[in-house]
């Protein structure tokens, strides 16, 4: 049997690098590896935004970044979560196998209502729903980054309850977790892991004055040039690690070590490595943004596809339970 893999992403604002080596890259790398269902979670977003115009322009401006950066529609299937309507359904039934002291447990509900998120009954069953996104399409993987692993932990707990009350229709998901490296986390400008919530993020398709502005800004300690610098100790030197080949990485640390470059010149190599890796996908961003035609043909397509999954798992579940 293929593997199955889903994940979803949050329209919660524009992509940065972070995303693009904790989540994104994954995502578009697997597509060639086993049966993928990717969605744009605007159901979960709706916990935290409450304004049409910027949840369309997010969900709108997520599908480009997807496509742009290499998701292939033809191979994985790619939609909008409100667009399979079947998910808000088996929420509810799933709601029903869900222990309160389960959600209670949560540390991202916990963690939202200390950053002075409104304690809404829907980002409280924020988890049912995520189990619903998983089961609806009978998940066996989900690439997520660790924050998100207990969500996963409480999606096989309520797919085993209700697999042992009504028999077994769900498998139970396994996290996929990117490597150790990328884990320990994409440094931000300021140095602090790099997230929307701290302002630190370079965007994937910044360019441009704008990026050289952000890049030029980088937190670094303030030797003087001519002198050795650690490579193990700077934000600039781990971006462009990520970018960089294995002979290109020790020749800059090289570099560094032996005082024979700056900060300065250090933060050109990088902005020509983010240049020159997103460059061609910033064209392709460009291109899509102009069809809206195409962008929505591609989500609906998707949809369809992955509603002709969803009606089968609900129409396993309703006749598991008695609902039909
Ligand atoms: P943000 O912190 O900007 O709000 P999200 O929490 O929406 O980002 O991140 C979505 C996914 O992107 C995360 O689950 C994680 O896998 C990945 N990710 C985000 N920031 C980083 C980072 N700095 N380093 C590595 N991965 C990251
Ligand atoms: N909660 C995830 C996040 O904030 C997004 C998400 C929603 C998701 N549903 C999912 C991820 C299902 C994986 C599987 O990043």
């Amino acid at each position: 049997m293929t593997k199955r893999i889903l994940s979803g992403v949050q329209p919660s604002g524009k992509l940065h690098l972070g995303n693009y080596f904790g989540a994104v890259k994954q995502h578009i790398e697997l597509q060639h590896e086993a049966e993928c269902f990717y969605f744009i979670a605007n159901y979960h977003a709706l916990t935290t935004i409450q304004d049409a115009r910027l949840l369309a322009e997010n969900t709108r401006d997520v599908a480009l970044d997807y496509l742009a950066l290499g998701l292939d529609p033809d191979k994985a299937t790619f939609y909008r979560q409100s667009d399979v309507p079947e998910v808000a359904e088996l929420t509810w039934v799933l709601s029903t196998v869900t222990n309160m002291g389960l959600l209670e447990r949560a540390v991202s509900y916990k963690e939202k209502i200390e950053k002075g998120i409104e304690a809404s009954v829907g980002l409280f069953t924020y988890p049912v729903l995520m189990a619903a996104d998983i089961l609806i399409v009978r998940s066996h993987f989900v690439p997520v980054g660790k924050d998100q692993v207990q969500h996963l932990e409480m999606t096989a707990d309520i797919a085993g309850k209700f697999n042992r009350a009504y028999g077994v229709v769900f498998p139970e998901p396994q996290p996929l977790i990117p490597k150790a490296e990328i884990q320990a986390k994409v440094p931000g400008i300021d140095g602090q892991k790099m997230s929307k919530s701290y302002g630190n993020t370079i965007d994937i398709f910044a360019e441009g004055k704008p990026l050289e502005k952000t890049v030029m800004s980088i937190k670094t300690d303030s030797t003087p040039m001519g002198q050795p610098l650690d490579p193990d100790n700077c934000n600039v030197f781990a971006l462009y690690s990520l970018f960089a080949a294995e002979d290109e990485k020790n020749a800059l640390a090289a570099d560094y070590r032996a005082g024979k470059i700056g900060y300065g010149h250090a933060k050109k190599m990088l902005k020509a490595k983010i240049d020159a890796h997103f460059g061609p996908f910033r064209d392709k961003r460009r291109e899509l943004a102009q069809d809206p035609v195409t962008l929505e043909g591609i989500l609906q397509a998707g949809a369809k596809k992955a509603r002709a999954e969803a009606e089968m798992t609900m129409d396993l579940v309703r006749k598991a339970t008695g609902l039909k």
